[in-house]
């Protein structure tokens, strides 16, 4: 098996590492702080032509393969977790299904502008009453004429304040579960919806969380988006590639602490000798290493399984799964390297236990994958 690099590949880790290291690790600790949505550097990323990594050209893109965009969002989350996030949710949860689903009309209106950075999206699946449920969802989207009207309420949006336009799963057949609900794009400047409060968080602090509130919002037939009744598929078959996008987050705030607590390991001293030549600092560095290659591993394979077209979401579940219960791990084991210092904000041990916390609850929680991986393994083994 051949884990090289192509060059094109190559190029992109070596773009995104730069930029990282220029622009988002010196001002990740403020963003944190001020809990301040990075404006500046999602421009620098649109400029990267990061925000649609994976999308063709034809419709804005930069073209590229889904395991430059996981090697990306490594990356970029090692520098700023928040500016991760951003970038996953426009790329897989709001690109993705536009470009996998949309018709040339919506990709010529939405995509482009999207995949380009000149817009932000965001995706709106779970509600106050419904998360991993997600089909229990009491959204509605009622077809009325040429329109739909739109009335409920979206929960834990990412992006939800700044986004232009978002990408809705509502039901357009409330009698019907799963079968009857739908997808559509919401183009806020041109039928504008509420936003709720900012959400106050434990970590991802720079990124935006919010409520959408739809009152009877009337938005173009033409913006539903695939068939009516197919919306649950859409929203599954665009987390089964957003699981990619939030795993590599999860890496590269693992990556990032562990770098941090390797440097603090040779600098710190107890005892006469430097903290890293302790066999029990030593046992926490070998497993974090070891943890943090083990989960690269399954999330390239799941870009490349995403790449090669066919199923790939025990793939992405799965790396999803361990990239973020790794995640929480590594970072906790960095803090305790650290010790009292790990637990003050002066230095960033602390932020990435924080930032690692969440990617074991969106995208779908830690039990969600489970159950994903498990269905699937039971359905192979029954042929
Ligand atoms: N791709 C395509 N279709 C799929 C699919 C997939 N990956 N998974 C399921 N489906 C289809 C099934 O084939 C089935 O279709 P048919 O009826 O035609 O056979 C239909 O969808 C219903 O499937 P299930 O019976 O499996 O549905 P379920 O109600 O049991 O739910 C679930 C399955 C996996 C639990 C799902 O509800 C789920 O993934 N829940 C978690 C939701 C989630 O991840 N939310 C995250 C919110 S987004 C977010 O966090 C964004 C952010 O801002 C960062």
């Amino acid at each position: 098996m051949d884990l090289s690099l192509t060059e094109t590949q190559q190029m992109i880790l070596d773009t995104a590492r730069a930029f990282a290291e220029k622009e988002l690790v010196p001002a990740a600790h403020d963003i944190d702080k001020n809990g301040q949505f990075p404006k500046d550097k999602v421009k620098k990323l649109a400029d990267l032509g990061f925000l649609g990594m994976a999308v063709p050209e034809q419709w804005g893109g930069a073209g590229l393969d889904n395991l430059s965009y996981a090697i990306a969002m490594e990356e970029i989350s090692r520098g700023c977790a928040s500016t991760g996030v951003i970038m996953s949710v426009n790329n897989s949860l709001v690109c993705d299904p536009i470009g996998k689903f949309g018709n040339d009309a919506q990709k010529k209106k939405f995509l482009v502008p999207l995949a380009q950075g000149k817009r932000l999206g965001c995706f709106a699946l779970s509600e106050p009453g419904s998360g991993s449920d997600a089909a229990g969802m009491r959204c509605t989207a009622i077809l009325d004429g040429d329109e739909y009207v739109l009335n409920g309420t979206k929960n834990w949006i990412t992006n939800g304040k700044e986004a232009d336009l978002c990408v809705l799963i509502a039901h357009s057949n409330p009698a019907e579960r799963h079968k009857g609900i739908s997808a559509f794009i919401v183009d806020r400047n041109a039928t504008p919806y509420g936003i709720g409060k900012v959400e106050d968080k434990l970590g991802i602090k720079g990124s935006s969380t919010t409520s959408l509130v739809f009152d009877n919002v009337r938005i173009p037939a033409e913006n539903r988006l695939g068939k009516e009744g197919d919306g649950f598929k859409v929203a599954m078959s665009t987390l089964d590639g957003g699981r990619i996008g939030i795993a590599a987050q999860a890496l590269g705030i693992a990556r990032a602490a562990f770098e941090e607590a390797l440097i603090y390991s040779r600098e710190r001293q107890a005892f006469g000798k430097y903290i890293g030549d302790f066999g029990a600092i030593q046992e926490m560095l070998a497993d974090m290493a070891a943890d943090i290659d083990a989960a690269r591993l399954l999330i390239w394979r799941s870009a490349v399984g995403k790449d090669e077209g066919g199923k790939f979401g025990k793939l992405s579940a799965m790396a999803k799964l361990y990239a973020s219960e790794m995640s929480a791990r590594v970072t906790h084991k960095a803090l305790q390297i650290h010790g009292g210092y790990g637990y003050v904000k002066e230095y960033n041990a602390e932020r990435h236990v924080r930032d690692a916390r969440i990617t074991e609850i969106y995208e779908g929680t830690s039990e969600i994958q489970r159950l994903v991986v498990a269905r699937e393994t039971l359905m192979e083994y029954a042929g």
